[in-house]
């Protein structure tokens, strides 16, 4: 069993194989020269606190506990599927009988000319290098009103910095939350002295701020991008696998090649819930459950991969959660709670919740989002004026679920 990529989902992928009790040869091979780790808090913790550590997933000692041999630092160029071998860039060759891409994505680059000093995060080492320039009083321009733009722009308020956000599209965080959840969010980043521009597009760059398409020019000491993510496929195309936005991939996490698996932000699957649509999830908790469902399929399960797609972002005091697909919902119900938080929930035509989001402080929100997300991969059907109703507790839905909380 070979797995390609030492991130979230490759290490969890590795794991999860003795964990279902193989005992053969499992090899992992990151492209980073370190253990693998957590990515959630290079745009939080790994920017505010002192010691910028990563938060380790394993280290060396607990996979080789764990019997896995672990090549750190070593790209892989190629994958030979007659061959059933991959290739290293220092020329080993590597076999395999079954083999796991989980190559996750990077970020998409700034298509413009003045733009090789634009810093971008995805590494640990991305983190460190821009922790570096975040120092008090610094001018952060940051272009894209996203996941990371938005957790960095925070970030950046609590190192002491000025920041102007950005943002081409008429409203934040357009990809996956709805339009009023992300309203909450930009008004929390105005109250904290954040210039957030939406709708406004990049004219050029320059080494000392960023040129608008509005005509102005913002100052600033350093630029980051969040603009997007882009799946690594380069390793799959060449070995002639079926790209589609992202490895294309079968309910069990099979590639076009019976022997070789895909999981994580580089792979496309259909999803169940969502009448076989097909769908990319960039998310966390993603990774670990496919990299752990694609283990199980490589040692022949077949159960289809049907977690419920969730996701999460931790903004100033703020938690923001998202369960299920809010695009794929036709009306929304919303639940406002005696505290002020609202839930907002999307049905499908048939009246199935297909998706929660809300927005709240610390773990504000936590509880009702869980309930939710147990009710969408329960495919209930709750009564809209029960979910609207913040007297009616949303455990109670469940048992007409069919199921206990
Ligand atoms: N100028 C300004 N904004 C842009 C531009 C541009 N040229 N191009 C895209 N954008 C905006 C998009 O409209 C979107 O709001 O950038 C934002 C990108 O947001 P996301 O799609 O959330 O991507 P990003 O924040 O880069 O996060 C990338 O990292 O942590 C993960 O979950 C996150 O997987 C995601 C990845």
């Amino acid at each position: 069993m070979v797995v390609v990529g030492g991130g979230e989902c490759g290490a969890r992928a590795a794991l999860a194989m003795r964990a279902a009790g193989w005992t053969g040869p499992v090899t992992l091979v990151g492209e980073e020269a370190m253990a693998p780790y957590e990515r959630p808090p290079l745009s939080k913790a790994a920017l505010i606190g002192d010691a910028p550590s990563p938060a380790t997933i394993c280290d060396e000692t607990a996979l080789r506990d764990a019997g896995i041999s672990f090549l750190a630092g070593v790209p892989v160029t190629h994958v030979d599927r007659d061959a059933h071998e991959i290739g290293l860039a220092d020329g080993r060759r590597l076999g395999y009988e079954r083999l796991l891409l989980a190559t996750g994505a990077a970020p998409r680059r700034l298509p413009l000319p003045g733009a090789d000093g634009v810093r971008y995060l995805r590494t640990h080492a991305d983190a460190l290098a821009l922790r570096e320039r975040l120092r008090p009083g610094a001018r952060v321009g940051v272009v894209g009103g996203g996941f990371i733009g938005l957790e960095l722009a925070a970030s950046a308020v609590a190192r002491g910095c000025t920041v102007t956000v950005v943002e081409v599209a008429p409203r934040l965080m357009g990809r996956v939350v709805p339009v009023e959840v992300a309203a909450v969010l930009a008004d929390r980043h105005t109250r904290a002295g954040v210039d957030v521009r939406c709708g406004v597009g990049l004219a050029g760059l320059e080494p000392t701020g960023l040129d608008l398409d509005t005509g102005e020019t913002v100052p600033c000491d350093v630029v980051v991008a969040g603009i997007g993510a882009v799946p690594e496929t380069a390793l799959a195309e060449k070995a002639g696998l079926a790209v589609d936005d992202g490895l294309r991939v079968d309910a069990r996490l099979a590639t076009s090649d019976p022997d070789v698996f895909a999981a994580g932000d580089c792979c496309s699957f259909p999803h169940p819930l969502y009448d076989d649509r097909r769908i990319r999830l960039e998310s966390w908790r993603n990774a670990q459950d496919q990299g752990t469902a694609a283990a199980r399929s490589m040692l022949g399960a077949d159960e289809p991969f049907a977690a419920v797609p969730w996701m999460w972002s931790d903004q100033y005091e703020l938690t923001l959660q998202i369960a299920g697909l809010p695009d794929a919902a036709v009306t929304e119900v919303v639940r406002r709670r005696p505290d002020g938080v609202e839930i907002r929930f999307g049905l499908g035509e048939d009246g199935r919740l297909l998706a929660a989001s809300a927005v709240g402080e610390g773990n504000a929100v936590a509880r009702d989002v869980r309930v939710a997300e147990l009710l969408v991969g329960r495919r209930a059907t709750p009564a809209p004026a029960a979910l609207a109703d913040p007297a009616v507790p949303l455990k109670s839905l469940l048992r007409g679920a069919g199921c206990t909380a």
